[in-house]
């Protein structure tokens, strides 16, 4: 046999072992647990025979403690592949290797992929499945961890970062999908908490499972930390696919274009009358952004969090869009700290990534009441204020009903540089709603009088036929056109497209301050 012979069935014997490292008992262990291994998961995710592997024999020092075996590979695959033809950088964590604990060479493999990422200007896809630090390697492990989340704050805003959680991500490990763009978790099978259950009965005698802890269901609908669930691995897999389709690989591309065959002058009369009479009535906001958006397709993105707004991507005339909508079927639409915090962080994310945003807008104002108050609405209602007036990329606005005082102003108003504000003939555009500002000015006269419902009334239809109407607003030029709702549509497409070329000037400053 010629060495040469020697030296590729060695190569062949190592890329093998690399392969089988957790041996096929724990491969069985995970598939029994409703999980996919790491290989299966990146099959399902990249383009066929896409993916180039880098690390394949990079081995850990082993640990401090006595065993110092150490795993081809180290417990996480790492690389480079397609999705529909486009780059994207991955890793993905092996739970049947240590755990898929992180230790050193595991953490400078992401590191790689990281840094080639960024290099390159493609998006980096992190696969979590992992028992955190590898507590056999002491402060190695959390320097690792470290070296993970300097280049996840550095890759912020340069190309987009996802993470989906596929098992546990516990402790100090949970911050790195929490730096990163959106969080995708696998129901039933994914959990994320800083401190597991044992140490919560530990520290405050509860008893409480990793489940209602930190699993998908509290993240994505009470936390926020996560973006989308996900009923398995293999629909999670896909819903990453359809978020990469709608994203520029990095910020200095556009989204690529995508041409759903949908005229982008279709009209759609049944808005005419989408709005109930009742002003005090909702409807379903939705029904609009399916109405607009090419193919009616929608991604939305924190789908059960704060759903009293709604945020999400779709195309317009084939191009990706992000939409923020009011939803007055939840809480009347009303603006709270939850829904600020969802919609500040979408428009930032937005306006990194080169995608135009839309505002829907039919918001009563920001809710009232000690809760929202000291849970802080005035620091969380100024984050989304400061994300839309920073927002340099194309920014148009349609008033569909409500928009009342700041809440106005906030949701993309023309007096933060809103680029075009559109109105339909059913807004109402002032600094409170009839009710509230017809018993503030008239006061006195209601006190002395002998019906007050009968003044109230009064004064309300007067306030109404003043401000309650998108007019005043038009001849002021604060609003540009009050347009009629079927043609919505065709006004953004050409909107957008006039708005192709808009430039704008940064500020010279390090950073701003935004009020997180
Ligand atoms: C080393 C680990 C490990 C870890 C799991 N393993 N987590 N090894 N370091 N962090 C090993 C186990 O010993 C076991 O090895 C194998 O992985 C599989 O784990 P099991 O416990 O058998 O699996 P399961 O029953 O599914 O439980 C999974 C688990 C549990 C819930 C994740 O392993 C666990 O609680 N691990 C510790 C989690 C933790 O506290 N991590 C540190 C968090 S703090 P064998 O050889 O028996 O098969 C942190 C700080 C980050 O991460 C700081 C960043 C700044």
């Amino acid at each position: 046999m010629s060495s040469q012979q020697t030296t590729l069935e060695t190569l062949e014997r190592l890329r093998e072992e690399s392969v089988t490292a957790g041996g096929p008992k724990l491969k069985e262990k995970q598939h029994q647990k409703g999980k996919l291994t790491a290989r299966e998961r990146l099959n399902l995710l990249l383009d066929n025979n896409s993916f180039e592997e880098f690390d394949v024999l990079k081995v850990g020092r082993g640990g401090n403690l006595g065993d110092s075996t150490t795993y081809l590979g180290d417990g996480v695959i790492t690389g480079h592949g397609t999705i529909d033809g486009r780059e994207v950088f991955v890793f993905s964590q092996d739970f049947t290797i240590i755990g898929g604990s992180l230790g050193e060479a595991h953490a400078q493999k992401i590191c790689k992929v990281m840094d080639l990422a960024v290099k390159v200007g493609a998006p980096i896809i992190g696969l979590n499945d992992s028992g955190g630090a590898r507590i056999q390697e002491g402060v190695d492990a959390l320097a690792a961890y470290g070296e993970i989340f300097h280049r996840n704050v550095r890759a912020s805003g340069v190309v987009p970062q996802i993470s989906c959680i596929m098992g546990p991500c516990a402790g100090g490990a949970v911050y790195s999908p929490s730096i990163t763009d959106f969080v995708f978790m696998v129901e039933d099978s994914s959990y994320m908490f800083v401190t597991g259950p044992s140490v919560v009965k530990t520290v405050t005698h509860q008893d409480i499972s990793s489940e209602d802890l930190g699993g998908a269901s509290v993240h994505s609908t009470k936390s926020g930390v996560a973006h989308f669930t996900v009923a398995n691995d293999v629909l999670c897999l896909r819903e990453i696919r359809r978020l990469i389709s709608y994203l520029p690989s990095n910020n200095k591309q556009r989204s690529p274009i995508l041409d759903l065959s949908d005229s982008p002058t279709r009209t759609d009369p049944a808005l005419d009358y989408l709005i109930p009479s009742n002003s005090a009535e909702s409807y379903d906001m939705h029904v609009l952004i399916n109405s607009i958006l090419d193919g009616a397709e929608f991604m939305e993105v924190h789908g059960n969090f704060a759903r009293n707004i709604i945020c999400g991507l779709g195309r317009l005339g084939g191009q990706t869009v992000g939409l923020v909508a009011n939803q007055p079927a939840v809480l009347a639409g009303v603006l709270d700290n939850d829904a600020s915090f969802k919609a500040g962080r979408f428009v930032r994310f937005c306006d990194a990534f080169n995608i135009p945003l839309i505002s829907l807008v039919d918001v009563p104002g920001f809710m009232p009441g000690p809760d929202q108050e000291h849970g802080g609405i005035i620091r969380h209602g100024a984050k989304l204020l400061y994300a839309f007036t920073e927002a340099t990329v194309p920014r148009i606005s349609v008033i569909v009903r409500k928009a009342y005082g700041g809440a106005y102003l906030v949701m993309n108003s023309k007096h933060i540089h809103c680029d075009v504000n559109f109105a339909w003939p059913t807004a109402e555009i002032a600094v409170m709603g009839p009710k509230g500002a017809a018993e503030v000015i008239y006061r006195k006269e209601i006190a002395a009088a002998e019906d007050p419902d009968k003044v109230i009334n009064e004064r309300m239809e007067e306030y109404r036929d003043t401000f309650a109407n998108p007019f005043l607003a038009a001849q002021r030029g604060y609003i540009d056109d009050v347009i009629f709702p079927r043609d919505t549509r065709s006004h953004l497409i050409r909107t957008l497209q006039m708005l192709d070329s808009k430039r704008s000037e940064k500020a010279d400053r390090k950073h701003g301050n935004i009020p997180l």
